[in-house]
């Protein structure tokens, strides 16, 4: 991994490559899906007024501590979704957030193929001691996928957030230490 601070992240599975995303990588296609009012509504990514709004908020990732990375399938060379990860050097702990956005590659594994590389560049590379994530209560597919990777439900916010569709919503945190993904690389061989 050629990566410093500041400089662009770039990481690989066997279907699909993440980079630092850029401003001219938002073509219709990605814009289409991030204005997707289901995929913003558990998301966590802001509701864009326009593709001009998308570019300003890509100049908050600057690779050092906040990271916006577009997973790209090889086979298509589409930019189907975003892995995003915030990184505190304070307390050693990084958030992670993810959307499919291409609907066509729910339900084939991409998250679990690509979180594996997020989560061993946080922690072997950042050497984040806990990475974390928080999921509304409603999104079944998401809480599947934190468990499937191995993280521990650390508590539930009661009526913590309201949807951007308005609906009042439980939060459900999920954790895991890098001892804890030493021990799951080791058990799994990866
Ligand atoms: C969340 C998201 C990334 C999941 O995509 P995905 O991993 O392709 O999701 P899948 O459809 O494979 O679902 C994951 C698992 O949950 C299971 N699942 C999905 N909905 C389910 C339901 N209603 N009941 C039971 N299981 C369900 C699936 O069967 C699958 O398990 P399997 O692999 O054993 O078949 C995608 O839906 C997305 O981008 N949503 C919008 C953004 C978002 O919510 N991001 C997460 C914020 S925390």
């Amino acid at each position: 991994m050629a990566w410093a601070p500041g400089k662009a992240l770039r990481l690989a599975t066997d279907k699909y490559v993440m980079r630092s995303m850029r401003p001219f990588q938002i073509d219709d296609y990605v814009f289409n899906w991030m204005m997707d009012r289901e995929l913003t509504n558990y998301s966590g990514l802001p509701r864009f007024p326009s593709r001009q709004a998308v570019e300003l908020w890509l100049k908050r990732f600057d690779n050092k501590y906040r990271f916006l990375l577009n997973i790209t399938c090889l086979e298509t060379d589409r930019v189907i979704g975003l892995q995003k990860l915030e990184y505190y050097p304070g307390t050693e702990s990084a958030k992670a957030d993810v959307v499919i956005g291409d609907r066509e590659y729910w339900g084939r594994n991409v998250v679990l193929e690509t979180r594996h590389k997020v989560l061993d560049f946080a922690f072997y590379r950042l050497r984040c001691h806990k990475v974390y994530g928080t999921v509304m209560a409603r999104n079944v597919p998401a809480i599947f996928n934190y468990k499937a990777l191995g993280f521990r439900c650390e508590g539930v916010l009661k009526e913590h957030d309201i949807s951007m569709l308005g609906e009042r919503t439980d939060i459900i945190m999920f954790g895991m230490l890098r001892r804890e993904w030493d021990e799951i690389r080791e058990e799994k061989q990866l």
